[in-house]
């Protein structure tokens, strides 16, 4: 199975990613970690795109492309991938789709989260995500079990990033509307968009992707 969650930043993608990975056994690739992992080995992409996340912009079409050709080629992605934070322009969506295509691979759904703006500025200025093992947090919605804890592997260092700052968020909302939004008319087009509502629960939101993808043989 093949899937795009599509959303505005904050909306949910990674926390649903996460899940339907683990519960359907598909990769989850998202453009988003990679390109972090990008700035944190100081490589030369890394150093181009450091400067760009931090303004809240997108990185070029042509970087992330590339990048994103040579993930699906890894062999976790045979049984297929959750694409979280691409495409994420037109030019983006085009270049996957001519990528697949050359594969005989099919895109399989669309998912737009849907969330008011209002909410996803709290959900961004909350989020917090274990230096060790990367567990994500939120300090009202997804608190840890015990203060100051990671619930996983007991770590009591947490980051946050740097373009969750609220300066930055601005322009990260700018850039989806901008850039981004238009991808929904342009997947409706192919008959593939469907809609959850990313305002509900996390809970709920799993299960209403559930209701469209069908249930994964070990259930959610
Ligand atoms: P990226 O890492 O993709 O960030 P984003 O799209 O801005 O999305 P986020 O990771 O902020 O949010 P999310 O939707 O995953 O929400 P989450 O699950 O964490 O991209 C970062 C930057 O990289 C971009 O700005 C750009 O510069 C660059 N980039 C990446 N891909 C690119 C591309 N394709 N092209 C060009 N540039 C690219 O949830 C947020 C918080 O809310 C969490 O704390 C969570 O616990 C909480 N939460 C989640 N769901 C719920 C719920 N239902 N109710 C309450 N709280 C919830």
């Amino acid at each position: 199975m093949r899937l795009i969650l599509l959303g505005p930043p904050g909306a949910g993608k990674g926390t649903q990613a996460k899940r339907l990975e683990e519960a359907y056994g598909i990769a989850q690739i998202s453009t988003g970690d990679m390109l972090r992992a990008e700035v944190k080995s100081g490589s030369e992409l890394g150093r181009e795109a450091k400067a760009i996340m931090e303004r809240g912009e997108l990185v070029p079409d042509a970087i992330v492309t590339a990048m994103l050709a040579k993930r699906v080629q890894q062999p976790d992605c045979a049984r297929g991938f959750i694409l979280d934070g691409f495409p994420r322009t037109v030019p983006q969506a085009e270049s996957l789709d001519l990528m697949l295509r050359e594969q005989k691979m099919e895109l399989d759904h669309v998912i737009e989260l849907k969330v008011d703006d209002a909410a996803l500025v709290e959900r961004i200025a909350g989020r917090f995500t274990c230096a060790k093992c990367g567990t994500g947090y939120h300090d009202r919605f997804k608190p840890t079990a015990a203060a100051g804890v990671c619930d996983v592997c007991g770590s009591t260092d947490f980051v946050r990033r740097a373009d969750d700052k609220a300066e930055t968020v601005g322009a990260r909302l700018e850039a989806y509307h901008r850039q981004t939004a238009p991808l929904l008319p342009f997947y409706a087009a192919q008959g593939k968009l469907r809609q959850v509502d990313g305002m509900a629960g996390m809970d709920e939101v799993t299960r209403q992707l559930q209701a469209i993808l069908g249930s994964p043989a070990g259930g959610i």
